[in-house]
Order: structure tokens, then sequence, then C-alpha cells
């Protein structure tokens, strides 16, 4: 345990950085595989407040892919992926979107008020936060030809509306935001959060972009020494197409890369299971997790 004069000496150090990040936008991805323990929830959550309180922004996007499984096996759905999208008919869409938008998105503004914290849900909906269309993919078949996959209702953002966000912000909330999107024929579309989080970083020109998952960032082979502390921009198709990032981590690489292009300079996928890991990330100069950087 720390002394009382130990603890004064963390507050003071963190003080350069409090006042470098005082007003700038940060948006955090909270992957759904890094939320299934309540322990940990509790002090991510906290320490956004405490990021709020000490004058940053902070903006939730949250994610949810283990909480809808479990709620597409009660209604005997079966779950599939394809490239770590899910593919969404529209039986799967009211799930999802009863799911995130309902008991996700108000559990997370539930906790964050309950820690004295402001929250305010919402979805791309709202005030027509995320425009969004079909996203067209193409899959390798076994032959190794590009064959077309649909996915049904799953989006891709095509504009983001981010004047509701930052009145909120400006009021003192910590918005929280699911990933449903709507499209221009008020279609409602299945995005993967990390796209909504890149996005929304972007029009927000927010200064640091933060996505919490269960890893502890970008492996580039087997075990941890493999972990990647920065990876460039132009690295990334090539590890995607080797197959060394792929699933779930893809729509990350690729949300940070949109980012990066938008003009976000810190970027960083960070291991949302290790107990004040983005605190760590925004307070100190350890760089923990992967950083994506232009170039
Ligand atoms: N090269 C890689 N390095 C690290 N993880 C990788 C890599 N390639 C694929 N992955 C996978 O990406 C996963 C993270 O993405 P995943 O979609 O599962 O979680 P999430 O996005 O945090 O949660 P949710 O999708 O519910 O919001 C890791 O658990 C890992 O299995
Ligand atoms: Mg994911």
């Amino acid at each position: 345990m720390l002394s009382a004069l130990e603890k004064a000496n963390v507050l003071t150090e963190a003080l350069p950085y409090i006042q470098k990040f005082a007003g700038k936008t940060i948006v955090i991805k909270y992957g759904g595989h890094a939320m299934v323990n309540p322990e940990l929830e509790e002090l991510v959550l906290k320490d956004i407040i405490l990021m709020k309180l000490v004058g940053m922004n902070p903006v939730i996007v949250h994610g949810g892919g283990p909480i809808i499984d479990k709620w597409l096996e009660k209604v005997d759905i079966k779950a599939r992926f394809v490239n770590g999208l899910r593919i969404t008919d529209e039986a799967t869409m009211e799930v999802v979107e009863m799911v995130l938008v309902g008991k996700v998105n108000k559990g997370i503004v539930n906790l964050i008020n309950r820690f004295g914290g402001k929250a305010v849900g919402l979805c791309g909906k709202d005030g027509n936060l995320v425009i969004a269309e079909k996203k067209q993919v193409t899959v390798k078949n076994q032959a190794g030809e590009e064959t077309f996959q649909d996915l049904g209702l799953v989006g891709e953002v095509v504009k983001v509306n981010p004047e509701i966000i930052q009145k909120l912000t400006e009021e003192g909330y910590i918005p929280v935001v699911s990933p449903v999107g709507v499209s221009s024929g008020g279609e409602t579309l299945n995005i993967n959060a990390d796209y909504v989080a890149g996005a929304l970083g972007g029009a927000l020109k927010a200064h640091k972009l933060v996505l919490l998952t269960d890893v502890e960032g970008i492996y580039l082979g087997e075990g941890r020494e493999s972990l990647a502390s920065r990876l460039t921009a132009s690295e990334i198709p090539r590890l995607i197409q080797e197959g060394v990032i792929k699933g779930g981590m893809i729509p990350k690489v690729e949300s940070c890369l949109a980012a990066l292009e938008k003009g976000v300079e810190n970027v960083h996928i960070v291991d949302g299971r290790k107990p004040h890991s983005m605190l760590l990330e925004i307070f100190t100069n350890e760089g923990i997790g992967t950083m994506v950087v232009k170039g």
C-alpha cells in the first residue's frame, strides 16, 4: 500500500497530464469482451468519471458481443460472424437493438450515475448521430477467390452528426453511445462499435481514441512477447492479409486507421481487463497496449 506522501506524489505527478488534457475529447470504446467482470467495469467507469472531473471530455462507445450472444441463445438464434462482423438478419437485429440500446447502454448509464457521474445514453438514431448504409464485404472462398458476402443489416458509417454529443459534454454529461445506426431510409443497422468509435473520434476531432478490449494489444505472433507496442498505419493491410490480425481485431485496426486519417493524433488499443489500464495510458508515460501511428 502507498503511504500518504506517496499518494500525494502520485497526484502531483498527474498534474501536467491533467493540464495537458483539460478540455480535450477522448473517445473510449469499451468492448463487450472487456465488460464481463462487474468489479472491473466499476473501475473502468470510475476512471472515466475521474477523467471528466479533471476537465477532459470522455465519450463512451460500447460493444456487447458476449451479451448479445447470450440473448440470441435464449431465443434460439445462432450467432454467425464473417471477419469479426456479425451476420445480422431481421430477427438478430431486433435482439441486437434491444440488448445494446436497452440493456447494455442503460446498464452503463445507471452505473456511471450511481458512482456520481452524469451520463446520458444514446444510439446512432438519437439526433441522427450515426447515419449508416449497408456494408458491402467480400470474403475469400475455399478456392481463394474473392466473393461478395451479404451480412444483412450490418451498417457502415456514412456520416456522424456530433452536435448532440458536443451539447451533452458542454453541459457536463458523459455521453454513452450504442453502436446502432440508421440508414437514410430509416432502416436500423448494426455497426461494429469499433467503427462507431473511430468515426466519432474523427467527427469530434478527438485528442485520443482508446479501444479497451480483452487482449493486451495487437500480437504479431504467438505469446505475450509478440505484443506490438507501436504499429504504423502502412503495416496494417499486410498484417490483415497475412492473417496476423484477424476476427474482432480487424474492425479495431480499421477504426484506428479511419481515426488517424481524420486527424485523431493518439490511437491506442489497450487491455480493458487490467485495472486502471486507461488511466495509466493517459496519466503516465507508460506506453501500454498498442499505439497505432500515421505513416
Ligand atoms: N493479432 C491479434 N492480436 C490480438 N488480438 C487479436 C489479433 N487477431 C485477432 N484478435 C482477436 O481480437 C479479439 C478482440 O476483438 P473482439 O471483437 O473479440 O472484442 P471487443 O471488440 O473488445 O468486444 P466487442 O466486440 O464485444 O465490443 C481478441 O480477443 C483476439 O481474439
Ligand atoms: Mg469487437
